[in-house]
């Protein structure tokens, strides 16, 4: 797909149908991820890929739309905050890090008409009790990944004037 097509295309997809995720294009959505640019080159993060078949009940403590865990395939994006590179000031970049990360992810399963959905909203200590996370394992932000059962709607989106500016407030 051509890259604005892609960039318009994406949309968070909150009904899956329940075909699998090819092996290889899970493979290719992980690579994307694997790519990203991360703070003096660290990588502090982990993604970990949850089969969601049986466990529908158990993955809605962690967040409780029905669609949440209606796709074949969850990922869970972590960070290793240890591992991240920090500013001067203190400033740790393991947020940063793990999202660009998994926005690669999230593009490249779009590129391959793979549906995802940003989850921030989650029960931070569900899903640490469910994916049996040590302490030291942030979980940043989840997304299902499955093939879309629903269609791009029109996006509500600010016009670029409210959103840039040139020098000087
Ligand atoms: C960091 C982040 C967290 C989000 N968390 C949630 C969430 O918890 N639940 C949800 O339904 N959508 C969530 N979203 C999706 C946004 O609501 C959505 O991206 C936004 O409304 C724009 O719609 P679009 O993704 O279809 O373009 C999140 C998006 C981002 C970037």
């Amino acid at each position: 797909m051509e890259f604005s097509e892609l960039i318009a295309r994406r949309y968070s997809v909150r009904a899956y149908k329940p075909d699998p995720v090819e092996e290889d294009k899970l493979q290719r959505v992980l690579e994307a991820a694997r790519l990203a640019p991360t703070a003096c080159n660290r990588q502090p993060f982990q993604f970990i890929i949850i089969q969601t078949a049986g466990r529908e009940a158990e993955l809605r403590r962690i967040y409780h739309r029905s669609w949440f865990s209606q796709a074949p395939l969850l990922i869970c994006a972590c960070g290793l905050r240890e591992l991240a590179w920090s500013r001067k000031d203190g400033q740790n970049y393991v947020y940063v890090d793990t999202t660009i990360a998994m926005d690669h992810l999230i593009l490249a399963a779009t590129n391959l008409g793979l549906g995802t959905c940003w989850v921030a909203a989650f029960d931070v200590e569900a899903a640490r009790e469910v994916l049996g996370l040590p302490n030291n394992v942030e979980p940043v932000a989840f997304t299902p990944l499955g093939y879309p059962a629903d269609q791009l709607k029109s996006k509500d989106r600010k016009p670029v004037a409210d959103l840039m500016r040139h020098e000087g407030w």
